[in-house]
């Protein structure tokens, strides 16, 4: 019996594996997704073999992630609970995706994680995993009362490590729980759990890996200007870049400007309540200036259809529909409304923020003769119209006015 384990080399998955192998008497082959988690991948191959895996697949996922993940998503201009850029939601359908693929390669009959029970991530791997392939077991440990009853906390875990030889990092120490890739890193539980600890204080500095804080970040600013072709960054400052290598870029120059920290309580799937701290910085360098692209490209209803519907495609991300036909379907809308946003934003990064400093496009919608307050020489419009336009619609205003003041 063969079982694929989405490896991450921290404590808890470390110990899933070793459990794993005990329990089910089975080959456990480690699968680690390299989505941009830099130093943590390192000497993570040693480890998982160190740890009892019989295999180790570490895949190098960085530029489809960005390139079949984040870009169209950022078509989209998801965003959860207007703070959140997704930065763990979008990376679990390529992991689930991959995993799949090893499974059926190595005929596997289950796949294992180390997600919580309470958590989102859990439902994201199982349900992208499932509208990929109909017949796969998961074993979620955390699920299971064995599990949790040989783990009730953190010591027990450690002795288990140590028990068996497995190396405990530093990390299993932190005081909260990370997630990183190329798109953002996440913080959440330990001291975090409490909404009005302070995580932006002197003493917990050292917490954020992404950016400086935005106290900290360069006095003076620093322009950026972002080429885009049919909705995506396609250059940097005028250099052609691939979209892992946009993404690289941003995350350096967000970083350095402080950009991209954000501190919320969010609604998980599965019903709570839950804080989360978050730092994107490439992300919403992009994000802001995609959204003044759209500013002179985009038709204006074209804009509010898709803006109405930009609750609805970060709510099915957040909630593992990735691979779901309705997200495809809203995709294939989404990707059809940037079909005219090209052309170059200018902004300006200082201290935390992203500031417009220009836009220009060769197919701009954007007219200065129309809309100037001088002569027009198009004559497109008359300002005669305007009288009967707004006749018509005061109409049923007048009316339902009329009835409230003869009540
Ligand atoms: N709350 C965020 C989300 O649900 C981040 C989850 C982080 N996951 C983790 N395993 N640490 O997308
Ligand atoms: C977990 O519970 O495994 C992490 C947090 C989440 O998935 O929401």
């Amino acid at each position: 019996e063969k079982i694929v384990l989405a490896y991450s080399g921290g404590l808890d998955t470390s110990v899933i594996l070793k459990w794993l192998k005990e329990t089910y008497d089975a080959e456990i082959i480690a699968f680690t997704a390299d989505i941009g988690q830099k130093d943590e991948l390192d000497g993570l191959e040693e480890k998982a073999l160190a740890t009892g895996a019989s295999k180790v697949y570490i895949d190098d996922l960085r530029e489809e992630f960005a390139k079949d993940f984040i870009y169209p998503m950022f078509q989209a201009g998801a965003m959860y609970e207007g703070q959140y850029l997704l930065g763990t939601s979008i990376a679990r359908p390529l992991i689930a995706k991959r995993m799949v693929d090893i499974a059926i390669a190595e005929g596997a009959t289950a796949i294992a994680h180390g997600a919580t029970g309470k958590g989102n991530d859990q439902v994201r791997f199982e349900l992208n995993a499932a509208a990929l392939t109909p017949d796969i077991a998961v074993i979620a440990p955390w699920r299971l009362e064995e599990f949790r009853n040989q783990f009730p906390g953190r010591a027990e875990m450690i002795a288990y490590a140590e028990k068996h030889g497995i190396p405990v990092t530093a990390s299993a120490a932190k005081p909260y729980s990370t997630d990183r890739n190329l798109l953002h890193i996440s913080y959440e539980s330990g001291v975090l759990e409490d909404p009005w600890f302070d995580a932006t204080t002197p003493e917990n500095k050292e917490m954020y890996l992404l950016s400086n804080d935005p106290e900290d970040a360069p006095n003076e600013a620093e322009y950026l200007e972002l080429e885009f072709y049919k909705g995506d960054c396609v250059a940097l400052n005028g250099e052609k870049l691939s979209p892992l290598e946009v993404m690289e870029k941003l995350n350096e120059l967000g970083g350095k400007h402080g950009i991209g920290r954000v501190d919320m309580v969010e609604n998980r799937f599965v019903g709570m309540k839950s804080r989360g701290v978050y730092e994107t910085p490439g992300g919403t360098i992009l994000f802001t200036a995609h959204r003044k692209m759209e500013s002179i490209t985009m038709d204006r209803e074209v804009m509010n259809l898709r803006d109405s519907l930009i609750t609805r495609y970060s709510t099915l991300v957040y909630n593992g529909f990735w691979f779901a036909p309705e997200r495809l379907a809203l995709q294939a809308l989404v990707t059809e409304s940037q079909k005219n946003v090209t052309g170059t934003v200018r902004v300006k990064l200082y201290k935390g923020n992203v500031i417009g400093a220009g836009v220009k496009s060769p197919v701009s919608l954007y007219n200065p003769d129309i809309a100037t307050m001088e002569a027009d020489p198009t004559q497109a419009y008359d300002q005669g119209d305007a009288t009967g336009f707004i006749r018509l619609n005061a109409l049923r205003l007048k009316v339902g006015s009329g009835v409230a003041q003869n009540q």
